[in-house]
């Protein structure tokens, strides 16, 4: 059957379900120029208003798997990788990686950089200097092979059709629908070859989806699509009202990462680090104790080698921001909130963020947080160090940190981990 744009469009326009000969043609027509980008705008914004059905949404996702190279990773260890839908200070990946490798598993973790309030792994691995995000798949192989864990940029050639639908949502208001989230990160993570997946579905002011149920139904689609490619897959959902940890930036959050592989760090990294890969390992049949080993120092050692075979110097001093200005507690209390969003804008208009996906970042901008909700200050205690080698952008900072902290007389109790869904 031949089809045509006005077709598919009109199909979903009027609320119908797409066929997967529908589904599998417009994908495959848009990759190669034939749909042209205002025929596919006009469909996004068909299915951002009438949705898709769990197994429309599945077609879509394999059509974009299919729009490019799917790897395959036979490195003689289970495959395991980890995708957080994004937060403020979520480094988690840095210390994570290593750690599952020093457990028995290889973790290929291909990354993005940072745009807007949330920060990108490969932004912060390139604060240290000498590291390099740019791998050959033969080079993230045999990484693989010998360290166990890869952090690096994806290759080009895994789900083109994403790229294109991404840049394009990105322009036309058409970002935050489930099916089109899903199917993006999904189409993403099954090009790259791992047998298990574990998700981190952010929720909270710092996160894409700001409320439980929106949280909760991105994860019950993601995990669905993985479970019908074949991957077993599950998805945390935690919260994102509150940075994670105290670093927010890039050299700052890696010198936090180190810290938690040398056995210290912020209680929040190290549960959230340890839940995540406790969930990775028992994917795929390992049992090991990720707490005993990140305690035992392996973990560390592990990211030593994984820095190294990028060319990463992990001893080298890391970059900090040239000036620095101090918030202060304004009374005397607990501290109950310190938004997400907030902390995620100043520490971007510090300079540790992009407006653009061509803007450099600073290696050493980024935010401090001395405090966290539940700790008891007094009137004039130190609560945030700011920290930027451009100081004209403290103003603006400082606006948006203005109503992002609240002290009052209880300690707030919010659970870090919500809930898990499996496949
Ligand atoms: N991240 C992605 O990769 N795709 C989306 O659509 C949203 C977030």
């Amino acid at each position: 059957m031949t089809h045509t744009a006005v077709d598919v469009i009109r199909a979903k326009r009027d609320g119908h379900r797409l066929t997967d000969a529908q589904i599998d043609w417009v994908v495959d027509a848009y990759t190669n120029g034939v749909v042209a980008d205002e025929q596919m705008s006009a469909l996004a914004m068909a299915i951002f208003l009438n949705g898709m059905d769990t197994a429309e949404t599945a077609r879509w996702t394999r059509a974009m798997v299919d729009s490019g190279d799917r790897l395959t990773l036979d490195v003689g260890r289970p495959t395991v990788d980890k995708h957080s839908t994004g937060g403020v200070g979520d480094k988690i990946t840095l210390p994570l990686a290593p750690l599952v490798a020093a457990c028995g598993a290889a973790v290929p973790q291909l990354s993005g950089r940072g745009l807007g309030h949330t920060g990108g792994t490969l932004d912060k691995l390139e604060s240290i200097p000498g590291w390099r995000a740019q791998l050959s798949v033969d080079e993230v192989a045999s990484q693989l092979r010998s360290v166990g864990a890869v952090i690096c940029a994806a290759t080009t050639g895994l789900a083109p059709a994403d790229k294109k639908l991404y840049a394009l949502r990105d322009v036309t208001a058409t970002v935050e629908s489930i099916p089109l989230i899903a199917s993006s990160i999904m189409s993403k993570k099954i090009a790259e070859g791992a047998e298990a997946l574990v998700l981190d579905v952010k929720v909270g002011s710092g996160a894409f989806m700001k409320s439980l149920d929106q949280a909760r139904a991105l994860a019950t689609a993601l995990v669905s699509i993985g479970v019908d490619h074949g991957l077993r897959v599950s998805a945390l959902l935690t919260d994102m009202s509150v940075p994670l940890g105290r670093a927010v930036g890039n050299a700052v959050e890696v010198a936090e990462s180190v810290e938690v592989l040398q056995g210290n760090g912020p209680a929040d990294i190290i549960d959230l680090t340890v839940a995540l890969a406790e969930e990775m390992l028992s994917r795929v049949g390992i049992s090991a104790s990720p707490r005993d080993v990140l305690a035992s120092g392996e973990a560390y050692e592990t990211w030593a080698r994984m820095i190294r075979a990028q060319g990463g110097d992990p001893e080298a001093p890391l970059p900090t921001g040239r000036h620095k200005h101090i918030v202060t507690a304004p009374s005397d209390g607990y501290l109950t909130t310190l938004d997400a969003y907030a902390v995620g804008v100043a520490a971007w208009r510090l300079g540790a963020g992009r407006a653009r996906k061509e803007d450099p970042v600073q290696p050493g901008a980024g935010i401090l947080c001395l405090a966290k909700p539940g700790d008891h200050l007094t009137k004039g205690q130190p609560l945030l160090e700011l920290q930027t080698d451009t100081p004209d952008a403290i103003p603006a900072a400082l606006e948006s940190l203005s109503s992002g902290y609240e002290i009052g007389d209880r300690p707030p109790t919010t659970p870090l981990i919500i809930d898990t869904i499996r496949g």
